[in-house]
């Protein structure tokens, strides 16, 4: 059987090797790189899923692929839903000064409740779909972990103790925002597939 050649609008090796491996056989899954694609994609809408779409239709349109792409972000309730399509940017220093900006905003807050969420946006033949990942948890007031990346060392997923910075990667590819939004995506085209 022929693969089905499918475009990840992502550069992030670390991501495209993890839809690589849910996709499996039937799909070979190009990243940027792979189709010759240098340029930085404008992600300027202000919704998850304007980003993602706007990805995926750029490629679509300029290269003419079958693609997704994904947008993520932290949304915090008592900030209405900041730093969200912002969180890369938000201090605009990087990661360390986004967290403490982050917890600065939040001194004094007693509701400390957040989500991360991703949405995945796929434009396959003439189909437009969206799959949608959430984790609900817990701003804590400290770092906490070594691992992960982003807002990780101060996020407590409901239902752990340890934040994503000390829960590891398996526990983490388990129940994220973005294993969760993958795994729609990858049951929606194996579906297809089948039919
Ligand atoms: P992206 O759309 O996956 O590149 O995520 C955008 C930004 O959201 C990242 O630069 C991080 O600041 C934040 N973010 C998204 N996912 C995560 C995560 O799993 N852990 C920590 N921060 C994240």
């Amino acid at each position: 059987m022929m693969k089905q050649r499918i475009v990840f609008a992502s550069n992030n090796v670390h991501k495209l090797e993890e839809v690589k491996a849910m996709l499996g056989e039937e799909y070979e899954v190009l990243g940027l790189s792979a189709i010759g694609c240098e340029t930085d994609i404008p992600e300027t809408a202000d919704t998850f899923a304007g980003n993602a779409l706007q990805k995926a239709r750029y490629i679509k349109d300029h290269y003419g692929y079958d693609c997704f792409a994904d947008d993520s972000g932290l949304e915090v309730d008592a900030l209405n839903g900041a730093p969200g399509v912002y969180s890369a940017r938000y201090s605009g220093s990087g990661s360390e000064a986004n967290i403490d900006k982050l917890l600065y905003n939040l001194t004094g807050k007693t509701n400390r409740s957040a989500q991360f969420r991703t949405v995945v946006a796929l434009l396959i033949g003439e189909e437009t779909r969206f799959f949608e990942g959430v984790v609900r948890g817990t701003i804590i007031s400290e770092r906490r972990g070594q691992g992960g990346f982003g807002y990780d060392p101060i996020f407590v997923p409901d239902g752990y103790e340890g934040t994503f910075a000390e829960l590891g990667n398996e526990v983490k590819n388990r129940i994220s925002h973005r294993a969760q939004a993958v795994r729609l995506l990858v049951h929606y085209l194996k579906g297809r597939e089948a039919e």
